[in-house]
């Protein structure tokens, strides 16, 4: 009886549950200039999170005039499998609206609908209200605008029970005002559960919140917080109506409190600034925050995370700059878990990538309407022990509140957040890349002052490596072979990248990197994918200066009339004519690529036409390995060839012509990381993988080489026609 009820119970919650999918959302606001009609436009950016990609806040307007939606874009930021158990992934979005308003005075838009995932409060998920109080009054001492505090936070943190920790949260404010960060009033729609959960303590005028200690739950706790801006001093808006408003500074509590010595400062309930007029802004900044079950040890880079160099300190300001990649590169390292994957909450488009070297780059390029603006990026990194490192929870979790999750074994870094401020650009800088070198061109005039012959690139000794030797009045010019001078090779998913740096000296000669004034650091990035790119970076004190250019590997594909590779088969005699079953000799050639990279033949397929997306296509070699059964790979010496031969065959009935079509991949050759040292992958092995494809380092990402058509003399034969047919089904 007990247990039947339990079961109805049991239903009942997955039900409810099943609609319960919000895990917080931000806002941030930007004054966009005025329209010829008088009227303003203000960008919204709303950063939410759902158990899915697809949801999206609906706002309304709660009070004042809030104009209409001009433009409106949305994209995914970023998403992750790791996620609270009834939950089993998050997905975070952002929805970029720009709305004019016919004038500047405030304006309150509302959001409010059902439910947040299961909480420790509310196991139904209870309702949200998000509040976002826009004033585009004119200040009385900036002349413009108030600019609204930068919000971001990563939508799901997590911490074991046993790990106190200190949430520094992102609380920049472009017009320097002060930023508060505070619980939701229950009263004025900022929030519904509004709950201040115990265990934790808000510190608000400095925006921290201290995990002290809570038990483990599998539910989350719902943080529904409000980040406001106040001025430094007594200020007044203007408003385009003619009117007034004035605004204060927050100030000291009126009552004396006795301060205690037994705990931390933060810790008393020692009273905050107090109000004394409405603020500048008001945002939503809501996230889900999960109690994990202990951690074996709470020292960082044990079994948390711990972050390294380079990774940028929390709160560092990075120097972005208009249609210029900018790259933000995070390390992390656990001795007892393995580092998994980074989340991130950045603007929309923000790419993430994990390099052999098992550092995470965050990329990211700016529009010219994004000049002057800043970015806030948040970002953590997540290490997993025993089945979480292979496997993620199946379908055979109770949804039975009382039973504790699986010991996940998941474990989140500190979060830390920067700054990117889109600025112009300050050191005029030019690369292009070559199949073998890289060529860096800095114009003189805006160095202001260096002093070019103490510029050296990383490894002088050669004298190929000078600058002198191409630089001319107005350049300084390097011209740097792609594996010589100091340059290094680094991969990711989806690129090389050949780096080096031109760096200031003394008179002496010694390499005076931090002291001095400039550095610059500059790659070429060329897509694995055949289709090649290029990079730079300049460095200044604090000032970091991005550009990009792009450039293509190329590869040779031929026919050859035997096994000695020896002359190709000359193209003006295409198509090549064979009798089924007559052996085809192929090359793939890469040569031209330099040293210290290996090329790597993922897949070749066959098809009737001259498109490897063509259907029907018939697979040769999949994931490294050899389909065809009549496929024989000739070994060669050199890492950026392949030779391998395949009998001919013809299409079943309908066609006479093949198309060859391969995907390959260029590696840093060498590196035990890299898909092109694993070979072939059978595809027992791929099933299983699919799930952890975004933890590999390597992924596919190949450029496409076909060659043909080949024609054949005579027609199939049936069973070798069948033959070919059940394979190419498998
Ligand atoms: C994001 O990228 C898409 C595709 O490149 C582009 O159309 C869109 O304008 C970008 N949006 C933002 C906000 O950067
Ligand atoms: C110096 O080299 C740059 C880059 O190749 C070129 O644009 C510029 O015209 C050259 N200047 C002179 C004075 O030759
Ligand atoms: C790279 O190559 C692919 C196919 O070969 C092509 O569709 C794409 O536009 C190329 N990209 C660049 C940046 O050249
Ligand atoms: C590659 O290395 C070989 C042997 O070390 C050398 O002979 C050859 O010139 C190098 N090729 C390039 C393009 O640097």
């Amino acid at each position: 009886m007990a247990s039947t009820l339990m079961l109805l119970l049991q239903l009942l919650l997955v039900s409810l549950v099943s609609a319960s999918h919000f895990f917080g959302g931000t806002t941030t606001y930007t004054y966009k200039g005025r329209n010829p009609d008088g009227s303003f436009n203000v960008e919204i950016r709303d950063r939410d999170t759902y158990d899915g990609c697809y949801y999206s806040l609906y706002w309304y307007c709660s009070s004042g005039y809030c104009g209409y939606t001009s433009t409106s874009q949305r994209g995914t930021l970023d998403s992750s499998t790791s996620a609270p158990l009834y939950n089993r992934q998050w997905c975070e979005t952002e929805t970029v609206t720009t709305r004019v308003v016919q004038s500047n005075r405030p304006f309150e838009m509302r959001a409010a609908s059902c439910c947040w995932i299961p909480t420790r409060t509310s196991y139904w998920g209870h309702y949200w209200y998000l509040n976002t109080l826009v004033d585009l009054g004119e200040r009385s001492d900036t002349g413009k605008p108030n600019r609204a505090p930068e919000v971001a936070i990563l939508p799901f943190l997590r911490v074991p029970e046993n790990c106190p920790r200190t949430y520094k949260l992102m609380s920049f404010d472009p017009d320097g005002d002060k930023v508060r960060c505070r619980y939701g009033n229950p009263g004025s729609a900022e929030c519904y559960g509004c709950t201040q959960h115990s265990g934790f303590h808000l510190h608000q005028d400095s925006c921290t919140l201290h995990y002290q200690y809570t038990n483990a739950d599998p539910l989350v706790n719902s943080f529904e917080l409000v980040v406001e801006d106040f001025p430094q001093g007594h200020i007044s808006l203007r408003y385009s109506d003619g009117s007034q408003s004035s605004r204060s500074p927050l100030s000291a509590p009126t009552t004396t409190t006795t301060a205690r010595t037994t705990t931390p400062w933060w810790w008393t309930t020692g009273r905050p600034l107090q109000a004394t007029s409405p603020p500048l802004s008001k945002l939503p900044l809501q996230f889900s925050f999960l109690v994990d079950p202990p951690a074996p040890s709470c020292q960082e880079g044990l079994y948390l995370p711990q972050f390294v160099h380079p990774t940028p300190a929390h709160g560092q300001r990075i120097h972005a700059e208009v249609n210029k990649e900018v790259e933000i590169r995070i390390k992390a390292q656990a001795s007892y878990a393995a580092i998994q994957d980074i989340i991130m909450s950045g603007p929309m488009n923000m790419t993430k990538h994990r390099t052999t070297h098992n550092e995470f780059v965050l990329r990211w390029t700016p529009f010219s309407s994004d000049l002057g603006n800043y970015f806030p990026v948040c970002f953590a990194v997540e290490s997993a022990t025993g089945s979480a490192v292979t496997s993620f929870p199946g379908n055979t979790h109770s949804h039975n509140h009382g039973t504790p999750t699986s010991q996940s074994g998941v474990y989140q870094s500190e979060m830390r957040c920067v700054i990117l401020k889109v600025g112009t650009e300050e050191i005029k800088t030019n690369v292009i890349c070559t199949e073998s070198e890289m060529r860096v061109e800095v114009e003189k005039s805006s160095l202001r002052g260096l002093r070019e012959d103490h510029l050296r690139l990383s490894e002088p000794s050669n004298t190929l490596c000078s600058l002198e030797r191409y630089s001319n009045s107005t350049h300084i010019i390097g011209v740097i072979p792609l594996n010589a001078c100091g340059t290094q090779i680094e991969e990711d998913e989806e690129h090389l990248i050949f780096k080096n740096e031109i760096t200031t000296v003394d008179d002496s000669g010694a390499l005076i990197t931090r002291k001095h004034n400039l550095e610059v650091e500059f790659y070429c990035q060329y897509p694995k994918k055949g289709n090649v790119s290029l990079g730079f970076t300049a460095h200044r004190t604090m000032v970091e200066v991005f550009d990009k250019g792009f450039g293509t590997f190329t590869y040779q594909f031929e026919f050859y009339p035997d096994n000695q590779f020896r002359s190709i088969i000359d193209p003006s005699s295409y198509p090549l004519e064979y009798d089924v079953g007559q052996k085809i000799y192929m090359e793939i050639d890469a040569s031209s690529i330099v040293n210290d990279t290996e090329m790597f033949v993922e897949s070749c397929r066959a098809s009737p036409y001259d498109n490897p997306n063509s259907q029907p296509t018939y697979s040769i070699i999949e994931d490294g390995c050899p389909v065809d059964p009549t496929v024989m790979i000739h070994e060669t010496d050199n890492k950026r060839q392949f030779r391998f031969c395949i009998e001919a065959f013809k299409f079943i009935g309908l066609h006479d012509q093949v198309y060859i079509s391969c995907s390959v991949m260029m590696c840093e050759a060498g590196n035990p990381n890299s898909r092109c040292s694993q070979g072939c992958i059978n595809s027992n092995n791929h099933h299983h993988s699919h799930r952890r494809k975004r933890d590999s380092a390597i992924q596919t990402a190949a450029h496409f080489v076909s060659q043909g058509p080949l024609r054949l003399k005579r027609s199939a034969d049936i069973s070798m026609s069948a033959g070919m047919e059940t394979q190419s089904a498998s």
